[in-house]
């Protein structure tokens, strides 16, 4: 929980003791490297510790000032001050007790592995006042006496502007439908549109789950290659009935489709009957680069659209939308209420709340900075690619891929090879750095730890 404080073991000195802000200071960076302040809690606020410790607040702004300088406290917007994540085990103070830079901190030991996953976003960076704001609403909102196949009506209208701010697409409610998220999505398309048997391509190497979710449709998954720009169309055979693929920053490498391809895409598209179904999973967190717009912009009536929260919030929140023509949409809510499925009206409710208020846009911005702010770091590596969107970037390596994670892994760094990503037999031999769920010193400490295994 990080919503409340411990009670801290402070007594200060007035008499004979130095500055109090001093032993203020000295108490709390004790507190931190004894373990007593744990990684993640939340300090009282300046105004509340300094009544209960009868000094004025400047002493504490001071301290935490300090604290904040040297790296053991860290500011969540408009939620508090909390202890950042420096491991409280590591030998972080120098024998003179001056505090040793996160930066020049040996590798961490195994107990303290940092697991740089691919996609997993920065969930502790969600703001606890728009969370809070979000669920009150949603709190106040009486179910309906059964939640309708399409989804809210007013969240799909605000869908709708958000896609069109966002992403360029232009899209009225009635092309929209609530999911739970891109794999919900694509379990409902495979439902209605892929029949056992039918063909279904999947980029090579591409996401796991949606290879799973085809499958268990029955349908034989076909792997499609992909280069450093994304999936190869003049390769694409002729009698899929669906493809997967993800334009904006193909998963798991990280290409972006030019425009050209996008072009041959769509044509392909049109000329083989088949459907293409978009993931755009993350193309919210974009650097250095302009946005292209989405395939669906180019050609809605064969494209399928599938965005998803579980990267610009968590995937704990499941909720996420598709973008299809009108036909489409009602085809497959008829086929929702045929199996009585649903998306819980309370997360429409928040998501709503958080959409129609500005909230979710204000947390992207913010974690887009806070993204590329990491990915400036751990570009200090050598040789990264994939690195224009997303919360992961991929080391292609000439030794092997599997001894590079050994390696990381007795530095202190978890990291998986792009193996799991193939249907096949893997034809790159890569690893991939994942840095949404890792902290900014801990994305310093990975560039440290790895930097000796690379040549220079
Ligand atoms: C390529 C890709 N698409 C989509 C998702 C998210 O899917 P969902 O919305 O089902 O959580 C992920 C999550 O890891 C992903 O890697």
């Amino acid at each position: 929980m990080t919503t409340s404080h411990a009670d801290l073991p402070l007594v200060l000195d007035r008499l004979t003791g130095p500055p109090l802000a001093s032993q203020l200071t000295g108490q709390l960076r004790d507190a931190v490297t004894s373990g007593v302040l744990l990684a993640g809690e939340r300090l009282p606020s300046t105004r509340e510790l300094a009544a209960t410790l009868g000094v004025s607040r400047t002493v504490v702004t001071a301290a935490y000032a300090q604290l904040f300088a040297e790296g053991w406290l860290e500011g969540r917007h408009g939620s508090g001050t909390y202890v950042s994540d420096v491991a409280p085990a590591l030998p972080c103070l120098s024998a003179s007790g001056t505090p040793v830079p996160a930066s020049t901190s040996p590798p961490a030991p195994d107990s303290d592995l940092i697991e740089m996953r691919a996609g997993i976003p920065w969930a502790a960076g969600i703001d606890t006042a728009m969370w809070r704001r979000a669920w009150r609403h949603a709190g106040t909102r009486v179910p309906s006496f059964f939640p309708g196949p399409y989804g809210l009506p007013e969240l799909r209208g605000v869908l709708a502007d958000y896609l069109r701010r966002g992403r360029g697409i232009a899209v009225g409610p009635d092309h929209l439908l609530v999911t739970r998220g891109v794999a919900h999505g694509l379990a409902e398309l495979s439902a209605a549109l892929v029949e056992p048997g039918d063909r279904v391509g999947v980029e090579e190497p591409g996401y796991p789950s949606a290879r799973e979710v085809f499958r268990r449709a029955g349908a034989e998954v076909v792997p499609c290659r992909v280069d450093a720009d994304g999936v190869v169309p003049d390769e694409l055979p002729g009698d899929l009935r669906l493809l997967y693929t993800t334009p904006a920053h193909q998963y798991p490498l990280g290409g972006r489709l030019p425009v050209a391809r996008r072009q041959a895409l769509t044509s392909w598209a049109r000329a083989t009957g088949a459907v293409i179904a978009e993931d755009d999973y993350d193309s919210e967190f974009r650097y250095d680069v302009a946005p292209l717009p989405a395939l669906y912009s180019m050609d809605p009536e064969v494209v399928v659209y599938l965005g998803t929260t579980s990267k610009t919030l968590t995937p704990a929140l499941g909720v996420g939308w598709l973008a299809a023509s009108p036909a489409l949409v009602r085809l497959l809510a008829q086929a929702r209420e045929k199996v009585s499925d649903r998306v819980p009206e309370p997360v429409q409710h928040a998501l709503l709340a958080m959409l129609a208020s500005g909230d979710l846009e204000r947390h992207i911005r913010r974690m887009r900075l806070e993204y590329a702010r990491r990915r400036a770091a751990l570009m200090a590596l050598p040789g990264l690619r994939g690195d224009s969107a997303g919360m992961h970037v991929v080391l292609e390596l000439r030794r092997p891929a599997a001894d590079f994670v050994a390696g990381a892994a007795e530095r202190g760094v978890g990291l998986s090879t792009v193996d799991r990503f193939f249907a096949g037999d893997p034809v790159i031999n890569a690893v991939i750095l994942g840095y949404g769920a890792i902290s900014g010193s801990q994305v310093r400490r990975a560039v440290t730890a790895l930097s000796p295994l690379l040549p220079a």
